[in-house]
């Protein structure tokens, strides 16, 4: 990541949040689902760019104990492939140590292009068990 980008504490703002899952291609959220993302999250962290435009972000759900879920992890199309997905990864993950007791279990569901980042900073495929999720309508 080079100077012309700085890593914030927190969320990006909602509507921020809001456009970097879509333009990122993970499935939009509404606003009022946003919203919990912005003020629920046990850590979170952003990338502005030297324009002020956060361009990259990230966030762990956490029961602050052992349990920790890295979601959110994005950064737009424009600023891809510049180190910035891997800076917010290490962000959150230095937060978990410092912040959470010895031990603790860190998970994310690892899209197609992000795998070979997560594999990079330790995070292992959880063969034989599945991740398993469902939407509720
Ligand atoms: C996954 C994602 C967040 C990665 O963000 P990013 O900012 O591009 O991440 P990085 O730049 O740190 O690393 C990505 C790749 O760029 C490479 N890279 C980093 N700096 C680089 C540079 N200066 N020049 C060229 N390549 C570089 C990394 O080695 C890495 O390569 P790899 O994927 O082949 O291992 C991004 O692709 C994205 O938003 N994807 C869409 C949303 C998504 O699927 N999110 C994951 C949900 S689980």
């Amino acid at each position: 990541m080079d100077d012309d980008y700085r890593i914030v504490e927190g969320p990006p703002p909602l509507d921020d949040y809001l456009r970097l899952r879509r333009d990122s291609g993970l499935t939009p959220v509404r606003p009022d689902q946003g919203a919990g993302a912005i003020s629920g999250s046990w850590s979170a962290c952003h990338v502005v760019a030297a324009d002020g435009a956060p361009v990259a972000m990230g966030r762990v759900l956490g029961d602050g104990g052992w349990y920790f879920h890295i979601a959110d992890i994005a950064t737009d199309p424009a600023h891809q492939r510049r180190g910035l997905g891997r800076r917010v990864l290490e962000w959150l993950i230095a937060d978990i140590r410092t912040r959470a007791p010895e031990g603790a279990y860190v998970s994310l569901i690892g899209d197609p292009p992000g795998q070979r980042l997560y594999r990079s900073l330790g995070l292992d495929d959880v063969a034989p068990s599945l991740g398993m999720a469902a939407v509720l309508r």
